[in-house]
């Protein structure tokens, strides 16, 4: 009996590329937590890759509509049961996702900050601010700039490239993100330098 063809799986290097050291902090900054949401789920490669390696956690993917294609090819290919197929997260119109799991206390983000626009970053720390209970994560990943200078000479080539393509993108100064998180009752546990000059920042929620 044929096979019916498999959707096209969705790639991106990148996330083949810096997949293992984002996982690396994952597993003890998101020890003793269960629920993460992760925001601009792409193409899906970060949610089975991460899913099966941080068993104690539901990993719920979301992204734009658009996205739940290629995100549930992934999971049909690389099923684990602690994945979940991708609920729709636009920044610029929905509210903080509901599940019938319970409320979320991680979320985890992948080269968003730079592509969305900055109102966007700030709706996204909102909500994390308004949702993440005390002692909630957020793990956001991706190139920033550091007292108003790029981190090195290929990073400054892709922000030029980013807003010649769209002028509401580019890299973001790692200091007003922090002070953004302030603000929203998040504070900055770790900043990891990863590969590429990139970075991890790991938030946690304080008291309220
Ligand atoms: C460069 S991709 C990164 C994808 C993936 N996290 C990764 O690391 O490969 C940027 C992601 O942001 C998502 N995105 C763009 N606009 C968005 C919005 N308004 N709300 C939520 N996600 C958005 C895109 O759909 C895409 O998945």
């Amino acid at each position: 009996m044929p096979q019916p063809p498999r959707p096209a799986l969705p790639f991106s290097q990148a996330c083949e590329n810096n997949r293992a050291p984002i996982l690396e902090v994952l597993q003890t900054a998101f020890a003793g937590l269960r629920h993460v949401l992760e925001i601009g789920s792409g193409t899906g490669q970060h949610s089975v890759y991460f899913a099966p390696r941080l068993p104690h956690l539901i990993w719920q993917t979301s992204d734009l509509t658009e996205n739940h294609a290629g995100i549930a090819a992934w999971h049909a290919s690389r099923p684990a049961p602690n994945l979940r197929l991708p609920l729709r997260l636009d920044l610029q119109a929905d509210g903080w996702p509901q599940t019938r799991e319970g409320a979320f206390d991680a979320a985890f983000s992948s080269n968003t900050a730079h592509i969305v626009a900055w109102s966007l970053v700030q709706r996204m720390f909102a909500l994390l601010g308004a949702h993440l209970p005390a002692g909630g994560k957020f793990a956001l990943y991706g190139p920033f700039n550091y007292g108003g200078n790029y981190t090195s000479d290929s990073n400054r080539a892709f922000d030029l490239w980013l807003r010649e393509r769209d002028a509401r993108s580019g890299l973001r100064d790692f200091e007003t993100v922090q002070s953004l998180a302030r603000n929203h009752g998040l504070a900055l546990e770790a900043d990891h330098a990863m590969p590429a000059n990139n970075r991890l920042l790991v938030f946690v929620r304080q008291g309220v």
